[in-house]
C-alpha cells in the first residue's frame, strides 16, 4: 500500500500563494520540516499534530497580500491577512472547521508570542524561530542565552543548540 502524505496536496496552494516570492516557499518547507521533527520527537499526535503541521504549512500565507495592501511585511499586517487565506486553501481541502478554527487562530497571532496556548502553537514557534533566528538576532554571541530563554520543548532547545551553538561557547566566542 502506498502512503500518500495528506500534507502533499497543500504544496501546490503554498507555491500559487509564493508565485512572487519564492523564497517563501523554501521557508515554509524548513518550517514544516522542523515542525514535524519537533511534533514526532514530543510524541504528540492526532489533531493537535495535525493543526501544528497545518500551521507550519500556512502560518505566513499573508505575507504577499500584507506587502501588496500596506507595502510592509510586518507581523500586524500578515495576522490581517493570512487567516482567510488560510481558511480558504483548507476549506477546499476539506479539513474540519474545528482544525481550520485552530489553523486560523495560530495563523493569525504566530508573531505574538504571549498568545502561544498548546503545544500545536508552540511547535510552530519554534520551528519558525529555528529558521529565522540568524535573521532575528544577528549577533550570534546572544544566541545561547536567547536559546535557553525561547525554546521550551526539549526537542526544540536541542535542535537549536545543535544548529547554532555547536562551535561557540556561551559568550559566543568561536571555539572551534
Ligand atoms: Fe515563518
Amino acid at each position: 500500500m502506498t502512503d500518500i502524505n495528506p500534507y502533499d496536496t497543500y504544496w501546490k496552494d503554498i507555491e500559487e500563494v509564493y508565485r512572487e516570492d519564492p523564497a517563501m516557499i523554501e521557508h515554509t518547507r524548513r518550517v514544516y520540516t522542523y515542525a514535524l521533527r519537533i511534533a514526532e520527537e514530543l510524541a504528540v499526535s492526532g489533531e493537535e499534530k495535525h493543526s501544528a503541521l497545518l500551521a507550519a504549512l500556512l502560518h505566513d500565507v499573508g505575507i504577499v497580500e500584507a506587502y501588496k495592501k500596506y507595502g510592509s511585511r510586518d507581523g500586524e499586517y500578515q495576522h490581517r491577512e493570512g487567516p482567510p487565506i488560510a481558511r480558504r486553501i483548507m476549506e477546499r481541502k476539506g479539513e474540519k472547521e474545528t482544525t481550520r478554527e485552530r489553523v486560523v487562530f495560530i495563523v493569525g497571532h504566530h508573531h505574538d508570542f504571549s498568545q502561544v496556548d498548546g503545544v500545536d502553537f508552540r511547535i510552530l514557534v519554534e520551528a519558525d524561530m529555528l529558521v529565522n533566528l540568524p535573521e532575528l538576532l544577528p549577533d550570534s554571541g546572544r544566541w545561547a542565552d536567547f536559546i535557553e530563554e525561547f525554546f521550551q520543548t526539549n526537542p526544540g532547545k536541542n535542535i537549536a543548540r545543535e544548529t547554532f551553538l555547536r562551535g561557540y561557547d556561551r559568550d559566543g566566542n568561536d571555539v572551534l
